[in-house]
């Protein structure tokens, strides 16, 4: 069966709130498998400049492909895509100040890591614990889960993982050790917090989901340092824009979209970035259904003064 593609989240709604332009510069700061870099190099045209950012060597291979694609079929109307094989946090030492109309960051993990079984970030299939996006260094997830101290654990799954149960999962976790793969781990969360429900609702009130969820989001927002980057991102945005240049930012759970809010409302106060958007911006209930991934995206979106 052909896997599916990743859907590109709030789509319309990302480029209306990035007031894309024909002729302007704009960066994708996670240009993840393209969606929606395709749609800004559409609206963008010839004269137009698009700076795609991703750490993850593979997503930026197959993203590629796809552009490579949609400039065939645009021709002369394609605009000139550079590709910066690197984190965001990184943006400043690429990007020139005040050039950019617009930035687009959609953080998380795309569909192509999650169903890669051997990028170790799902609980549903069989891989090495790595979980890393940028595979070219770093540590992974079987260090962290089998090097840790019981504590550390402890204190990253309540805190990157908002998982109340933590200490009872970091004990089973150090009395399983070694844990080598995905499966094994999952297995082992599970059995040591049967039940847990999603916040959709509020606090726990969400449907059940698998008990593994939070602990995996914790290890790989570690790995990854995805909090840190996005704190970097959110220093550099401001002085990256030119003035009247929109910054629109999707995050996926509200460790992310807390930084983004309060980062906002500190530039605002002083008076560097106007919010555009009072509340964040979430999916339709068409798209909820279409795109499951949707349901937890929030989108905020500001303009330079
Ligand atoms: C949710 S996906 C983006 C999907 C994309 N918008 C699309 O429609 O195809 C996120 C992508 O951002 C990349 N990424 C996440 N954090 C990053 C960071 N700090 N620096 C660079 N790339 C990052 C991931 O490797 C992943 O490919």
């Amino acid at each position: 069966m052909e896997k599916p593609q990743h859907v590109p989240v709030l789509l319309e709604e990302s480029l209306e709130y990035l007031n894309v332009r024909p002729g302007g510069v704009f960066m994708d700061a996670t240009l993840g498998l393209g969606g929606h870099s395709s749609a800004i190099a559409r609206k963008l045209g010839g004269k137009g400049k698009l700076i795609c950012f991703d750490r993850d060597p593979e997503a930026m291979a197959k993203a590629q492909q796809r552009l490579n694609e949609v400039a065939e079929e645009l021709g002369s109307g394609m605009p000139e895509v550079r590709y910066v094989p690197r984190a965001f946090s990184e943006a400043a030492d690429e990007v020139e100040p005040n050039s950019l109309d617009g930035l687009l960051a959609d953080f998380g993990v795309s569909s192509l890591q999650l169903d890669e079984a051997h990028r170790g970030f799902s609980f549903r299939a069989e891989g090495p614990l790595d979980m890393r996006m940028d595979t070219r260094g770093g540590e992974t997830a079987e260090q962290v889960v089998n090097e840790a101290d019981e504590e550390d654990l402890a204190n990253l799954i309540y805190e990157n993982g908002e998982e109340r149960r933590s200490r009872k999962i970091a004990r089973a976790i150090v009395r399983a050790r070694p844990i080598r793969t995905t499966a094994e781990l999952a297995r082992v969360v599970s059995a040591a917090a049967p039940t847990i429900r999603s916040f959709e609702h509020g606090r726990n009130k969400g449907p059940q989901i698998h008990p593994a969820t939070r602990t995996f989001q914790a290890l790989r927002i570690r790995v990854n340092d995805e909090l840190g980057e996005i704190q970097s991102l959110l220093k550099s945005a401001g002085s990256l824009l030119k003035p009247g240049g929109r910054v629109v930012l999707i995050s996926f759970h509200s460790l992310e979209d807390r930084l983004v809010k309060d980062a906002f409302r500190d530039a605002a106060k002083a008076n560097q970035l106007d919010i555009l958007t009072k509340k964040p911006v979430v999916a339709s209930e068409q798209e909820s259904l279409r795109n499951p991934r949707s349901r937890s995206a929030k989108l905020r979106a500001a303009q330079k003064i």
